[in-house]
């Protein structure tokens, strides 16, 4: 029971052509585990501490409502979500047993993801703080203090957050990778599909090469599906609703910005100047 699900070409050649689609079981079950864990940990873990730092000082410069997300940045999100969804259900519904024609939606909602997706890049890399997303030093030495601390073992307690916390960070970085190789992938496999657009050219490629790049994208389809039940779940939880609400209004209120990050990480005055330059 391999995870490449393999053929004989005309020539007699053995060929990869899709990933093994048990795997999306595998990855679905693995997301519903790791969601019942999360639960059962959080229930008896006590609340998070953190060392103090000089926010009392920052926190008459704290406007009520923080800014945190863009309203191009939001409308990124919400387009890429209902983009994502679409294509997660178009692909496995079928292979779950709901047969309809689905490959024409798939790559409609794939063009609308591969565009959002390169949007959010440019955003991102120009009128963003670009290494806002990516971990830091102090990331690292949190990650390991708050790793000691819940083992039993000594350490001072971690410092508020900058704008995302490390597991966010870890999260994005995961779906990036999942992401550019469905985007990638997919783009190119739309030759092998009737489109309005394209000339038809199954012979762009071999069938080997075809073969792994059917697999690449069905793997990291498959990896999506736990990816994104976990991004639901921490979108739903009831202690980061705040967090949800954000991406649709676009602000974090005063005190749970004071109690979760350190302004001296990442600033109001810093935020307000990131939402001048996205320029909404
Ligand atoms: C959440 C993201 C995505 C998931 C979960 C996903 C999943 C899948 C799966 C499981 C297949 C069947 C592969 C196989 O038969 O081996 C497939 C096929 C395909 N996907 Fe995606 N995909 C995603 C994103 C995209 C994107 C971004 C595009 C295009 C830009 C795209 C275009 C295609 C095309 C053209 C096919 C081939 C259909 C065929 O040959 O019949 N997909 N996708």
């Amino acid at each position: 029971m391999g995870i490449v699900e393999w053929a004989t070409s005309p020539w007699g050649q053995s060929v990869p052509i899709h990933v093994s689609f048990y795997l999306l079981w595998v990855s679905a079950i693995a997301g519903l585990l790791f969601l019942i864990g999360h639960a059962i940990w959080l229930r008896f873990s006590g609340p998070e501490e953190y060392e103090e730092s000089a926010r009392a000082n920052a926190a008459a410069l704290v406007p009520d409502k923080v800014p945190r997300h863009s309203l191009a940045a939001r409308l990124f999100h919400w387009i890429m979500a209902a983009a994502m969804l679409v294509l997660l259900f178009t692909a496995f519904l079928p292979k779950v047993g709901v047969e309809f024609p689905w490959v024409t939606y798939h790559w409609v909602a794939g063009l609308v993801l591969s565009a959002s997706i390169v949007f959010h890049v440019v955003h991102a890399s120009f009128w963003l703080d670009f290494w806002s997303i990516w971990p830091d030093r102090a990331d690292s030495e949190d990650g390991l203090r708050r790793l000691r601390r819940s083992l039993g073992l000594s350490a001072p307690p971690p410092r508020r957050f900058a704008k995302y916390p490390l597991e966010n960070k870890m999260y994005h970085g995961v779906i990036v990778l999942a992401g550019l190789s469905v985007m990638g992938t997919g783009l190119l496999m739309m030759f092998r599909v009737r489109t309005p657009f394209l000339t038809r050219n199954p012979y762009l490629f071999g069938d080997m090469t075809w073969g792994w790049m059917y697999f690449l994208h069905g793997l990291a389809g498959v990896g999506l599906i736990a990816l994104i039940m976990v991004h639901i779940y921490f979108a739903i939880r009831p202690e980061k609703l705040v967090i949800t609400k954000s991406m649709i209004f676009g602000t974090l209120d005063r005190d749970y910005y004071l109690s979760h990050h350190d302004p001296a990480r990442w600033g109001p005055e810093e935020t307000a100047t990131e939402e001048a330059a996205a320029g909404d």
